[in-house]
């Protein structure tokens, strides 16, 4: 699919709806677009390639855009291959191009493609492009956005920025919607895709923000998702909560897994009365079940966690220790969690996570401890009640 996005502007990405799993671990319930785009000036420019699974349509797109003609620039912003696949292959085609990209991205490029020697211009921050009839495009290091040689471009004057993974999200543009505004819900998967991608990289993506409010952005073209035209501080500003660790939406996140029932009672009741208490939205996920990917977004979207747990092997049980451990490598920050263990004769779970999350920075576990014996309690409800009100 070719469409102009703005004077000159064409996107040539593709969308594969075939792919089960986004780096081979995050479920695709409506695909995934790579989204890259065309330069049409005195010079031209591609702006990225894409996955190879979407090689020949992305190659045929490029070839329309051209019509005939030779691209004078290939600018590679990012060299996950999900993006920079088919580099060898667009410069074996059109060998004059000349492959612009960050002195860190080259160093990987000899890796992807052993023996590639292209004609190359190495860029840094602050470095422009021109590109004729007024057209430059002026680069930004954007480093660990989601890799350390990412860079993105601002083009002006037309006040697009090509901002890389940045502003992207899982979902092929067939189902959610070419521009921004088309799309019924951009932030549930958009922000599924920010934490399990970028998560733990708040702190790059708070100095690209900084660096971006300087610029008079009119279209973000992301490499993933829809591309953004109207209403930018929307999108703007939920990447300075998600990138700062604030919290987007008021509520607690109970997450559980249980064996035989036990420990999902006692989460589902400790949901009653989380919102028995007042609690303004009480999300709830069965962690041996539902997408551990959502989960960890669940967990960085509300201010507050509880987690459920049964004792298992005499440590914690595997979907819970999995879910705490991702948290642990997304840097999940600045929460309060309060916990729920179940063990029928030697419980060990409530030990455990909070030794996990006693590794994590500004988490706090808040007491009291529940301790559910195989079976909820009266007594266990009375200490839920007491959790409830010091959360
Ligand atoms: Fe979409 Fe980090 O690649």
């Amino acid at each position: 699919m070719n469409k102009q996005i703005a004077d000159g502007i064409i996107y040539i990405g593709a969308d594969d709806l075939a792919l089960d799993l986004f780096e081979g671990q995050y479920i695709l319930p409506e695909g995934m677009a790579y989204n890259s785009y065309l330069i049409d000036s005195e010079k031209i420019a591609v702006m990225d390639t894409a996955d190879a699974a979407v090689a020949t349509t992305w190659l045929a797109n490029l070839k329309g855009a051209l019509n005939g003609r030779t691209p004078d620039y290939l600018v590679a912003h990012h060299m996950e291959p999900d993006h920079a696949a088919l580099i060898a292959e667009t410069l074996k085609e059109y060998p004059s191009c000349t492959l612009v990209t960050s002195a860190a991205a080259l160093k990987m490029l000899g890796q992807f493609f052993p023996g590639i020697d292209p004609k190359v211009q190495v860029v840094k921050e602050g470095d422009t492009l021109e590109l004729g009839a007024g057209k430059t495009l002026k680069f930004f290091a954007a480093p660990l956005v989601h890799w350390p040689e990412v860079m993105v471009s601002f083009l002006e004057p037309c006040g697009i920025l090509f901002s890389a993974d940045a502003f992207g999200k899982f979902g092929a543009l067939g189902k959610c919607g070419f521009w921004g505004d088309e799309d019924d819900d951009w932030a549930c998967e958009a922000r599924r895709y920010y934490f399990n991608i970028c998560g733990k990289y708040g702190q790059p993506v708070q100095k690209l923000l900084a660096k971006l409010g300087g610029l008079d952005v009119k279209i973000i073209a992301p490499l993933h998702g829809p591309v953004l035209r109207e209403n930018l501080a929307y999108y703007l500003d939920l990447y300075n909560t998600w990138s700062s660790y604030g919290v987007e939406t008021p509520g607690v996140f109970v997450a559980y897994a249980s064996m035989h029932g036990g420990t999902r009672d006692a989460a589902l009741k400790m949901a009653d009365i989380l919102k028995a208490h007042g609690c303004p939205k009480v999300a709830v996920s069965d962690l041996s079940r539902d997408d551990m990917a959502e989960a960890v977004e669940d967990a960085f979207r509300y201010g507050k966690l509880v987690v459920a747990a049964p004792t298992y092997d005499g440590g914690l049980f595997t979907p819970v220790h999995n879910f705490i451990h991702l948290l642990q490598a997304k840097g999940w920050t600045k929460r309060r969690v309060g916990l729920i263990e179940n063990g029928s004769w030697a419980p060990q779970a409530g030990r455990i996570m909070k030794e996990m999350f006693a590794t994590m920075k500004d988490v706090e576990v808040v007491e009291p401890l529940v301790t559910v014996r195989s079976r909820m309690t009266e007594d266990n409800l009375d200490t839920m009640n007491k959790l409830a009100e010091a959360l």
